[in-house]
């Protein structure tokens, strides 16, 4: 029997889409199911002022190819010289939707970010005045952290701190990996909201070392234990509006993934709505998806839901999605959960 479910147009609250070849490369696979995303900042060098947010979102646009429709909506990279005036600036012309704090060398191209949090307090504090939300990176980069609590370890030594000292900062904790984050963000007021990826509901870390190391499953923050991934499972398909669907889907070129000091990321914009309808079946939670994907992250950011509306179909037999995406910049290799999918947009 054929089952069908129709929800409103998703929109992803946490995308990688680069530049040149790359962007056109895998937008469209964005574009072909998500209405709007939030675009992170992390380019070489970093978009840090409006007028680099607005000339991004300009190559963004004339990369969308015919036919599809898509909304960028910009970020920019807060680093210790970020001006608050250019900040508010950027707000108030409706050209940014957040600004993205990455701790200094926490990942990809974050060499600009913030290593003195005393530095971003004026920013801060105009953005909680004018309601502009945070969107975090959350983990400290200290070496003598280990990788697997660097998440813990910036709850309690970062994020909680930084909040008490910003009162009606709203802020978003991206890319939650673990059972400590989801406590933070359900315990929190509501200023707290938390974004949840694709992948980091279908992997635990022996997805990524048990049988020779897996680089298209190596990512930051790193997949947990299975236990992490489980309470992530159980927040996402919970109907609890505070947490949503933010892929981060981070596209490397194989050649810089499979490398002996390969890149962090899973290229999952391709089969993504295939891959959450599979885990909200499996979690006996498909009424539970369109909060996840379409609806809880416009309330949050104050936008309409989406108007359209997407069917997710599931058939009787696996349903084939490629394995590579082909760029400019060389193949990308596409999020494998490790079993097949039966479920497609139709
Ligand atoms: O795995 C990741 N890839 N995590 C990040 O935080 C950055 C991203 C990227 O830009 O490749
Ligand atoms: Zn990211």
């Amino acid at each position: 029997m054929t089952q069908s479910l129709t929800i409103r147009r998703p929109d992803d609250w946490h995308l990688h889409l680069r530049d040149g070849a790359m962007l056109a490369g895998v937008l469209p696979e964005t574009a072909r199911h998500f209405a709007r995303a939030i675009i992170m900042p992390n380019l070489v060098p970093p978009v840090v002022t409006g007028a680099q947010a607005a000339a991004y979102r300009d190559r963004i646009l004339a990369a969308i190819p015919e036919g599809m429709s898509f909304q960028p909506l910009m970020t920019l990279y807060l680093t210790e010289d970020t001006n608050p005036t250019d900040v508010a600036a950027a707000h108030a012309s409706g050209l940014v939707t957040a600004v993205k704090l990455y701790p200094a060398g926490a990942t990809t191209n974050s060499a600009s970010g913030v290593a003195n949090f005393d530095n971003v307090r004026g920013v801060l504090e105009k953005m909680a005045e004018i309601g502009l939300p945070l969107c975090i990176h959350g983990e400290v980069t200290t070496h003598d952290v280990d990788i697997f609590d660097r998440e813990q370890v910036f709850l309690e030594t970062v994020l909680h701190p930084l909040r008490e000292r910003t009162p009606g900062l709203k802020v978003t904790l991206e890319h939650i990996t673990t059972s400590h984050g989801i406590d933070y963000v359900s315990g929190a007021d509501g200023d707290m909201a938390g974004t949840i990826t694709t992948h980091h509901l279908m992997i635990n870390r022996n997805h990524i070392l048990v049988g020779g190391i897996k680089p298209h499953y190596y990512c930051l923050p790193v997949a947990k234990r299975r236990e992490h991934m489980e309470a992530l499972r159980k927040a996402a398909t919970s109907g609890n509006p505070r947490f949503f669907l933010g892929t981060d889907s981070a596209p490397h070129s194989d050649a810089n993934k499979e490398s002996a000091c390969g890149c962090a990321g899973c290229f999952t914009a391709t089969n993504t709505m295939a891959c959450l309808a599979h885990v909200f079946e499996e979690e006996g939670a498909l009424d539970k998806l369109e909060g996840f994907a379409s609806m809880f992250g416009p309330v949050r950011y104050g936008l309409p839901p989406n108007e359209e509306t997407i069917t997710l179909v599931k058939e009787p037999e696996p349903v084939p999605y490629p394995a590579k995406i082909d760029t400019g910049d060389g193949p990308v290799t596409v999020f494998d959960p490790g079993h097949p999918l039966y479920w497609r947009v139709a």
